[in-house]
């Protein structure tokens, strides 16, 4: 594995598995209430410049669960506000920790930190992606579903990190991933033709499209993400307009396979994206996800800071 960890197209399928049986050792261990230490004595620093409930408790209680510490660093408070360079603020941050997460808005600025940095550097969400997300809710799938393989996908809403991280992540694992969202708000053009190579070797479908009952036909997971991602609110009441028409209710959910299971990486806006009928209906597995984020990014850590 990489020294870092910013996007599921640097890691191999390999490295992806390991994961997913450490996660599954992790959560045993939690579930018998055994010690299970390797990070005693290791620190991570977490910045965060945008808001947080998920990311940052799972990063720092799974930190502490594994014997190690975490700093929480509001980015007001770090001198690269003032000015400091990221490559100076990485040498520094290299000598003080042994990983470091960040939450930001560029996703350059995540890349300029890890080459600079001599520790890990791990994405907890950029504008672009959100990987540990994705990878927390492919072990969901795996978990759920058992085989990953040809599980179909149906994203349905904004293009965003959360639908461009999807797009990396099935494409890498052989799953089928088809997006729903209107002209002008789609994935990623260069992250949509990474997925189409990889899928091409994986055996995945790949397909980006307007029509959201088209998308979800015969789907086997239904996912939606907020409209109005963080760092984009002055734009809400367009995209409340924008968007009326992707949102994921009782109508839409009939379309896929009568098995098929609801996934929101959380925050949800009930009534925008999603209805809370859907939200909280037997084939809902949101909490399942957000558990998920514990142990798998747990064994994330393991492996980046631990070796
Ligand atoms: N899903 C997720 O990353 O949630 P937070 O924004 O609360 O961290
Ligand atoms: N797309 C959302 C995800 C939040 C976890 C955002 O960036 O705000």
């Amino acid at each position: 594995m990489n020294k870092d960890l910013l996007t599921i197209y640097d890691l191999k399928r390999d490295d992806i598995e390991e994961i997913f049986q450490k996660a599954d050792h992790l959560k045993q261990v939690r579930e018998k209430g055994t010690t299970y230490q390797p990070l005693k004595g290791k620190i991570l620093g977490m910045i965060f410049k945008k808001t947080s409930t998920r990311t940052r408790i799972s990063f720092e209680v799974g930190m502490y669960q594994l014997g190690g510490n975490a700093i929480y660093l509001s980015s007001g408070d770090l001198q690269w506000e003032r000015g400091e360079s990221i490559a100076d603020t990485a040498k520094v941050f290299s000598q003080y920790l042994d990983g470091i997460l960040i939450r930001t808005f560029a996703h350059e600025e995540a890349e300029k930190l890890a080459v600079s940095a001599d520790i890990p550097v791990i994405n907890g969400l950029t504008d672009l992606l959100h990987p540990c997300q994705i990878l927390s809710d492919i072990y969901t799938i795996r978990e759920r579903l058992g085989d990953i393989k040809g599980v179909k996908i149906a994203y349905v809403g904004d293009g965003n990190n959360v639908a461009n991280s999807w797009l990396l992540g099935a494409s890498k694992m052989g799953m089928d991933i088809y997006i729903a969202s209107p002209q002008g708000y789609q994935p990623n053009k260069k992250i949509v033709e990474k997925a189409l190579l990889m899928a091409k070797d994986n055996g995945s479908g790949v397909e980006i499209m307007e029509d959201p009952y088209r998308c979800v036909k015969d789907a086997d997971i239904i996912y939606t993400d907020v409209w109005v991602s963080m760092g984009k609110e002055e734009e809400s009441e367009k995209r409340w307009e924008v968007f009326k028409d992707f949102q994921v209710n009782l109508d839409l959910i009939k379309r896929a396979k009568k098995s098929v299971l609801i996934m929101h990486c959380l925050p949800a806006h009930r009534g925008e994206e999603i209805t809370s009928e859907v939200i909280d209906s037997e084939r809902s597995i949101v909490f399942n996800q957000t558990e998920n984020r514990l142990h798998v990014q747990k064994a994330i850590l393991e492996m980046l800071i631990g070796r």
